[in-house]
Formats: C-alpha cells, structure tokens, sequence
C-alpha cells in the first residue's frame, strides 16, 4: 500500500495507531512504505539505510526478487491447505533446509517462540518416553532470550526482564546457569535434566558469541550424560554469523535446532529440525499447526534459502562483518564491538545511551536497535557492502558526536 493511495497523511497512520492499536513498541519516528536490499523508504521515497533487517529477517535483501516471485507465485497457486494433503513447497524446504544443515527431519511453526515451544516439547517427550516421567529438566542460560509464549519464556533466563514481570508464575521444569560457563551448566543439571538449550551468539542479551571451549563442553557433556544440546538459532540461522548456522563454527551438531526470521526472507516460517532418534518423540496427534509449514512461508523460504547460498551470503557475512567490527572500534566512546559475522553489538560507555543514539542515527537516516541502555545491535541485511559499512560508520560518528561531543 502506498500512503498517497489513502488519501491519508503520515501523521494520520501515527493516530490511527495510538487510537486503535495496542503498543509494546518503541517505534522508530519513521513511516516504512517500501524497501529493496538494504534500503527502505519513507512515504516521500527518501531513503534510509537498513542496518537492523527487520531483526535479523530480510538478510538476502529487503524484497529479494526471488523471494518476492516466489510469493506472488504461490499465493496465485495454493494458498493454504492445513497439512492433510502433501503440499510442494514443504517437501521441497524440508529436504533443502535438512541437506544443507545436516540435520534429519522438520516440523514447520510459524515463528522463532513457537519453534522453541516445539523444540522444549519434543525434547521433554523424548526424555519422559525414553528415560521415565521424570526427565523433563531443561537448563538454559541466564541472560538468553528464547521468545514470549509460556514455554519459551520460561526458558528465557532473565528473571525480571520487562518481557517476564507481571505474567505470574513462569512454567516449571527449567534452571539458569551464567552463559560461557561450562561449570556453572554442569553443576545446574540433575538427575531429571534431559537438556541443555542456548543460543550460540545471545542476541537479545547483548550480543555475546559463546566461546569454543563452552559450546564444544556441553555437546561433550550432553553425550557423556544421555542428554540432548538444544541450540536457539532463531537469530543466528541463515548465514547471519558467516556460517549456514552458528553451531557449524564450533565443529558441534545439535539434537535439536530452532530456526525462523531469515529463513522466510520476510514471510512468517519457524521450525525445528532434529535428528531422527529424537524426533520420534513427535507422532500423530501429539503436535501440530494451522499454520506451520504454510505452501507460501514454505515457496518463499525455499527461495530465500537458495539466494543466501548461491550469493555466498555467510561469506559476505565473514567479510564485511569483520571489516565493520574494526571501523565500529574506532568511533568515540566504544567500549567494546563484539559479534559473530553482521550480528554485531556495540557496548558504549556512560556517555552514551544506547536508546538516544539510536533515535539520532534513524533522524539521519540510519535504521538499527538499541538492546537495554548500552547496547547497539547492527544486524544489516547480509548483502551490504563495505561502502555501506562507511556509511553508517559515518552516521554513527555524526550522531555520537551530537549526543556527546
Ligand atoms: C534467539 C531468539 N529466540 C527466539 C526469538 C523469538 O522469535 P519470534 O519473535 O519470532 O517469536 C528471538 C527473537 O528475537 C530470538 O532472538
């Protein structure tokens, strides 16, 4: 929809919001009315440079052409079936995205909470079915984010986290232990333990990277114990860290991976992929979806899925990601830049907060998120170029300075 079709002004759609909409957003002072690759455009066709991709979604561009024709394709095709008959799309994505990471099978949800809410699921059900009813515990990491519905939010470490407070009591089976300690996560488990869930780059928490020694520890842990490594890819996956998917920077493989933003190349798709051993614990019944495995999430994943790899997108992600770090480090006030590939996080020191800095680079057409007071998170989509690292380099360094001196 274009604005001038409504007859409507910008200010308008900002009533009708406030009036109509329930807000937990802080919203950029930006109307989005198109995008193309790592641009999108305000209601006058004024470019703003795209570094936050719809959180780590459109990475092979906004309205990647392929994507796009995929849509539209299907949508004119077959639309929506549930999943009683056998649908294209799904059979095609299930046996690229298990080829191209390695895994056994799929179950197709429709977003990065809910794939959790699968992945928790199925790992109790293989836990209990194998070990007895007691095998339930899941031990996560404090300061992780794993989404908002009940499941995947109690497993989010982060007790007193605006996203928990007020909700009641949080669903019971789950443990944190501090994140990069491998100690810590062994000394948490129990006998009732059936897993260990955590994301390899904490994203909402900061953006840290685990180290080698603690990813490569607990898949070594999880094996010597009976236990399942549940990996949180929802905002690594897809070429984001300069690999297809994080985990394959520590020469480890998950029982179960999570997965969704990227791999829909702006469609709403979540889904998990698990061995076969452990994704017995799923039967007929005993899971399921309206949505998941939608024929369009499904067409448009499989060609976003195709772009980030022929592209060599986790290449690009290496690259230009490495050689944005090193700019990042020189702006004034930086206390540290850390990250794997283009999922990078900018700590600064007092002088700086996070959330202004944020309001002043989109006032100078830089689009990207702020986590808590301290933190930048740049997420671009991944076909950006070192000339756009300049960019918002320069951006950066203009709105720092205006804040700061
Ligand atoms: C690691 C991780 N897991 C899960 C989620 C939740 O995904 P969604 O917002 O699609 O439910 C997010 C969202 O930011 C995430 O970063």
């Amino acid at each position: 929809m274009r604005l001038a079709e409504t007859g409507l002004t910008a200010q308008d759609i900002k009533n009708k919001v406030s009036t109509y909409m329930i807000e937990t957003y802080e919203r950029f002072d930006f109307l989005a009315e198109s995008a193309k690759d790592q641009y999108i455009y305000n209601e006058n066709g004024v470019p703003y440079l795209d570094f936050y991709a719809g959180i780590a979604v459109n990475s092979a561009g906004n309205c990647n052409e392929r994507v796009v024709e995929a849509v539209v394709e299907q949508a004119r095709t077959l639309m929506q079936t549930f999943n009683y008959p056998y649908t294209i799309p799904q059979a095609l994505l299930a046996e690229k995205v298990c080829q191209t990471i390695g895994m056994d099978k799929i179950f197709y949800q429709n977003s990065g909470a809910e794939a959790n809410e699968a992945m928790i699921k199925m790992a109790r059900k293989y836990g209990i079915e194998t070990y007895g009813p007691n095998r339930y515990h899941i031990v996560t990491a404090k300061m992780g984010f794993h989404g908002r519905t009940f499941g995947a939010m109690s497993a989010t470490g982060q007790p007193g986290n605006g996203c928990q407070v007020g909700y009641g009591p949080m669903t019971y089976g789950f443990s944190y232990a501090p994140y990069n300690d491998l100690q810590a996560f062994k000394d948490a488990c129990t006998e009732n333990t059936i897993a260990i869930m955590v994301e390899p780059v904490q994203g909402e928490g900061g953006i840290h990277p685990a180290t080698q020694e603690f990813m490569g520890g607990l898949r070594e842990f999880c094996d010597q114990n009976e236990m399942l490594l549940l990996i949180d890819e929802v905002q690594t996956g897809w070429c984001r860290t300069g690999k297809v998917m994080s985990y394959m920077h520590y020469g480890i493989k998950p029982d179960i991976v999570s997965m969704a933003k990227a791999l829909g190349g702006g469609m709403p798709i979540g889904a998990i992929c698990a061995t076969s051993e452990v994704a017995t614990a799923f039967s007929a019944g005993s899971h399921g979806s309206t949505f998941g495995g939608h024929p369009v999430s499904c067409a448009a994943a499989l060609a976003q899925v195709d772009e980030l790899l022929s592209h060599d997108l986790a290449g690009n992600a290496r690259r230009v990601g490495s050689y944005l770090m090193k700019r990042l480090a020189m702006l004034p006030h930086v206390r540290e830049v850390r990250g794997q590939g283009l999922m990078i996080g900018i700590e600064f020191d007092d002088a700086i907060d996070a959330v202004e800095l944020k309001h002043e680079c989109v006032r100078r057409h830089l689009l990207l998120t702020a986590i808590g007071n301290d933190v930048i998170r740049l997420v671009p989509p991944l076909i950006v170029t070192t000339d756009d690292c300049d960019v918002a380099c320069g951006i950066l360094r203009a709105s720092i300075e205006a804040l700061a001196g």
